[in-house]
């Protein structure tokens, strides 16, 4: 049950938000802006964070609240653009004469409920550029800033706190306990989250699936081997699972996935090779667009050409799993009309027609949480800490033209790249790394004789969420140690070429 719920007004600090809660063990969840005061009523929460955003409260079109959430009762807390909606609601907020972001220096005047446990100065992070200018009435100050001086207030009686700093971000050390009195001393919130989680989640997929069967697609990826794994050990052998081979997977990986499904005993894993058809229709498309379109669609039809095979044979099968994860639902855009409203999944479009009812066992995690998850069902370090691996594959790592022949031979300098990261334990350190290859020919010497081969790019980037990344500094020994190998090993190649381009502009993947 939801007990805290973050207003999102700006996308990733309202996530960041939300996971600190969750790691408070309290399950929380975001909402869009526009949400209700009716609504809210519903869910019920104990208490309410009114996330930040880059928004200012007066700016025309920016994010407004419900006023009459202020009116339930419930203990609400906004921080900075938050903190500026109850000082807007309840007083003045004047543009800052300054635009204050970074570490300051926080006067606890006085400790309050929401300030409990913090010292008389303490580290702290802003980043806004308004600021509430008067206090609000029956509200008491209880900390500033040298040129902040409302930087945290609270309303006791009307069970209203603000702060105009950052306490969900690391530079705000204190920020964890400002956090916890809010969540427990306030709201009086209990820990009910990560308790135990997999019993929980296996016991709700029994509930619902009873004596059916679930159908699944699986990846070998970290999301759709924790939600089989999980379904599995509720269900047993009525799961059956799909694994379907387009052709574009990295060398060995399909050998590689089924040999891992079955150390994990499942019972019925149908392995379907669908390379020659993806080729196929491949053939000759070089608009990465038009790549990925040909890719999403064919995969739909293999998988329910199977799905279709199976539910005939048998007839229990009532369910589709997925291993769709919270960000994967929930939009991280700017605060809109569409922030926080369920994404148009590519998946989502599969069941309606084959009239499966979906169950996504994993909808409300985000990726660490899986990842824990993960390990308390004794899933490899292998499986859990594997880099990301886009649905289409190589074919967006070959400018243009994705043929057989230029498939084989990035897959094996991917391979090289790949073994010699985890031989010096690099693998861990990025946060993804990938072969690309360019499909025109550079001239090269090999004996005495002039050569016309390909170019392979070899990218390796660090990144806490994929949304920036910055080139990895890989040592140069390992590097001439790839190209070296790269070179000698791989028929086709003879330039290497390390790409040094920060994400933006240039994003990970090349198409
Ligand atoms: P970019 O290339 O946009 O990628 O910097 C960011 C992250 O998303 C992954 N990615 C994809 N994953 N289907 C996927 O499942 C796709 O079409 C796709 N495109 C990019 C990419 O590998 C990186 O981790």
């Amino acid at each position: 049950m939801t007990q805290i719920i973050v207003i999102n007004f700006g996308s990733q600090v309202a996530h960041l938000i939300n996971r600190r809660i969750r790691e408070l063990g309290v399950f929380s969840e975001l909402v869009p802006y526009n949400i209700t005061a009716e609504k809210i009523k519903k869910l019920k929460p104990k208490g309410i964070i009114l996330s930040g955003g880059p928004a200012s409260v007066y700016e025309k079109n920016s994010p407004q609240i419900d006023k009459k959430i202020f009116l339930l009762g419930i203990p609400i807390i906004g921080i900075c653009y938050g903190l500026q909606l109850i000082g807007k609601n309840y007083g003045k907020v004047l543009p800052g004469k300054l635009k204050e972001y970074g570490k300051r220096k926080l006067k606890v005047k006085k400790q309050g409920k929401l300030l409990k446990k913090l010292n008389k100065k303490e580290q702290i992070w802003m980043s806004h550029g308004d600021l509430v200018a008067s206090l609000p009435k029956d509200f008491e100050i209880l900390g500033n800033t040298d040129t902040c001086k409302i930087a945290a207030m609270e309303n006791n009686k009307a069970n209203l706190y603000g702060v105009q700093f950052h306490p969900e971000v690391v530079h705000t050390p204190k920020g964890m306990q400002i956090l916890k009195n809010f969540v427990f001393d306030i709201c009086k919130a209990k820990k009910d989250w990560n308790i135990d989680l997999a019993s929980k989640l296996i016991g709700d997929v029994k509930k619902t699936v009873g004596g059916n069967a679930m159908i699944m697609g699986t990846s070998g990826g970290v999301d759709s081997t924790v939600a089989a794994t999980l379904i599995h050990k509720a269900i047993g052998k009525r799961l059956y699972c799909v694994f379907i081979d387009h052709g574009l997977i990295r060398k060995n990986e399909a050998k590689i996935v089924m040999d891992r499904f079955k150390k994990l005993k499942f019972e019925n894993v149908y392995f379907v090779d669908a390379s020659r058809v993806f080729l196929k229709k491949l053939k000759g498309v070089v608009d990465p667009e038009e790549k990925r379109k040909i890719i999403g669609h064919t995969f739909i039809e293999v998988f329910e050409k199977k799905v279709l095979e199976l539910e005939k044979r048998h007839k229990d099968i009532k369910f589709l799993g997925q291993g769709t994860i919270y960000p994967d639902r929930i939009e991280s855009a700017q605060p809109s009309k569409e922030a926080s409203k369920i994404k148009s999944h590519h998946n989502v479009t599969l069941p309606k027609k084959m009239k499966l009812k979906i169950i996504e066992p994993l909808k409300d995690l985000y990726k660490d949480e899986v990842r824990k998850l993960g390990k308390e069902l004794k899933l490899p370090r292998e499986i859990l800490y594997r880099h990301p691996f886009p649905g289409p594959g190589l074919a967006i790592r070959i400018l243009g033209d994705a043929t057989k022949e230029r498939l084989e031979i990035l897959r094996d300098a991917d391979h090289i790249f790949m073994q010699e990261l985890k031989k010096s334990g690099y693998y861990d350190k990025v946060w993804q790394a990938l072969a690309a290859l360019f499909p025109i020919k550079a001239v090269g010497v090999k004996g005495d004789a002039r050569t016309y081969e390909y170019i392979i790019s070899l990218r390796a980037v660090t990144s806490k969420d994929a949304m920036t990344a910055d080139w990895a500094k890989l040592p140069n020994s390992l590097l001439e140690r790839i190209s070296s190998r790269i070179l000698n090993e791989v028929k086709g190649v003879n330039r290497v070429v390390y790409d040094i381009s920060q994400k933006p502009p240039a994003t990970i993947e090349y198409e």
